[in-house]
């Protein structure tokens, strides 16, 4: 039975150009790079500059998502973009993305959903897609999570990055079979009785600040093992796949030991799962595309390979999507 489904026709990501290493960060708090690269295997991330917001990292990105895909602005007539570090409390940083592309049409929001953000976003551009609402969107993961943090706090200044990555959706129709290309099966989930262990102590509404990230680490490193692997396995139930069918991995890009262990949980070799953590550290929302568009351009993603997004973030949220490139 034919059916729509949401391709991935190009994926572009960007890193702001200074880049703060493990030994720089050695002299500004109690840390070492051998501690920080054992805990978490990252070795740098990226920081914006002064001025520079998490709009301008989300336009980089996009446009390189548009070129990749061969598509002129003129198709897109939805833009989601996951942050949860938007320019301004108002408007949308989509909308702002979306003026800066001169596109005057559709529809651009933002949605907020952490590090599961980019699964979240890209479930629901394909979701109003396979509805045949819109035909062309761009689902973007951006942060500037340098400014949520505390730079006193060595449990956390250490992991966290800014970056964007985007990816360009299309409708085509299909066979509605698993050889389809395109996005096959998405799970998405929230316990908010989790609050607590992943959280910013700010916000317009309760302090009228911005506020600081405070985490439970070891907490967190619990649950995102036992989440993400859930929501693997409900996205193989689902499809009727076994782990090994799967071509790639890319996991939200958190932390090497968390990706490690869930790899070894689901029973999936290490040489299928992407890691460019070490590279950027935990940009959030921008994670997932960041490594999916590095995957793709050195060759490693190849059309009609199988790719198995997971990711997992504050609130706690958690989720998958499958796809056929
Ligand atoms: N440098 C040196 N020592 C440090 C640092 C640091 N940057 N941070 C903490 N320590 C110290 C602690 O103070 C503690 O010292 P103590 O034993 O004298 O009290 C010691 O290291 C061990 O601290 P733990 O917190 O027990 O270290 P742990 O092995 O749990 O590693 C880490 C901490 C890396 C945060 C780990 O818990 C983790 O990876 N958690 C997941 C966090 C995460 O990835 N969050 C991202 C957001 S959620 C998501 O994206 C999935």
């Amino acid at each position: 039975m034919s059916t729509i489904r949401s391709v991935i026709c190009g994926a572009g990501g960007y890193l702001p150009e200074r880049i703060l290493s493990n030994a720089e960060l050695a002299r500004m708090v109690d840390t070492s790079d051998e501690w920080i690269v054992e805990r978490s295997g990252i070795r740098e991330r990226h920081i914006a500059a002064k001025g520079e917001m998490t709009s301008d990292l989300a336009l980089a990105a996009a446009r390189r998502a548009l070129l990749h895909a061969d598509t002129d602005v003129s198709e897109v007539d939805l833009i989601v973009l996951a942050t949860a570090t938007p320019d301004q409390t108002f408007p949308a940083t989509a909308t702002k993305v979306q003026a800066q592309l001169g596109i005057v049409r559709g529809a651009a929001f933002d949605i907020q959903a952490v590090c599961t953000g980019f699964v979240y976003a890209l479930a629901i551009a394909d979701n109003f897609l396979k509805a045949g609402q819109f035909r062309c969107a761009l689902v973007i993961g951006a942060e500037t999570f340098s400014r949520l943090l505390d730079w006193q706090d060595r449990g956390t200044c250490v992991l966290f990055g800014d970056g964007a990555g985007a990816v360009v959706l299309k409708a085509q129709t299909g066979s509605g079979t698993l050889a389809d290309r395109g996005i096959l099966t998405t799970h998405l989930y929230a316990d908010g009785r989790h609050h607590d262990l992943l959280y910013v102590d700010g916000g317009p509404s309760s302090t009228g600040t911005t506020g600081h990230l405070r985490m439970n680490g070891k907490e967190v490193f619990k649950h995102a093992v036992a989440n993400m692997t859930g929501a693997v396995n409900e996205a193989l139930s689902a499809t009727g796949l076994k782990a090994s069918d799967i071509d790639w991995i890319v996991p939200h890009q958190a932390n090497k030991r968390i990706i490690d262990a869930t790899a070894k949980k689901l029973g999936i070799a290490t040489g299928k799962v992407v890691q460019t953590v070490d590279l950027h550290g935990n940009t959030s929302a921008a994670s997932i595309p960041l490594a999916l568009s590095c995957a793709v351009a050195d060759g490693r993603i190849k059309k009609g390979q199988l790719v198995l997004m997971e990711g997992m973030g504050g609130g706690f949220t958690w989720g998958s999507a499958l796809a056929r490139w």
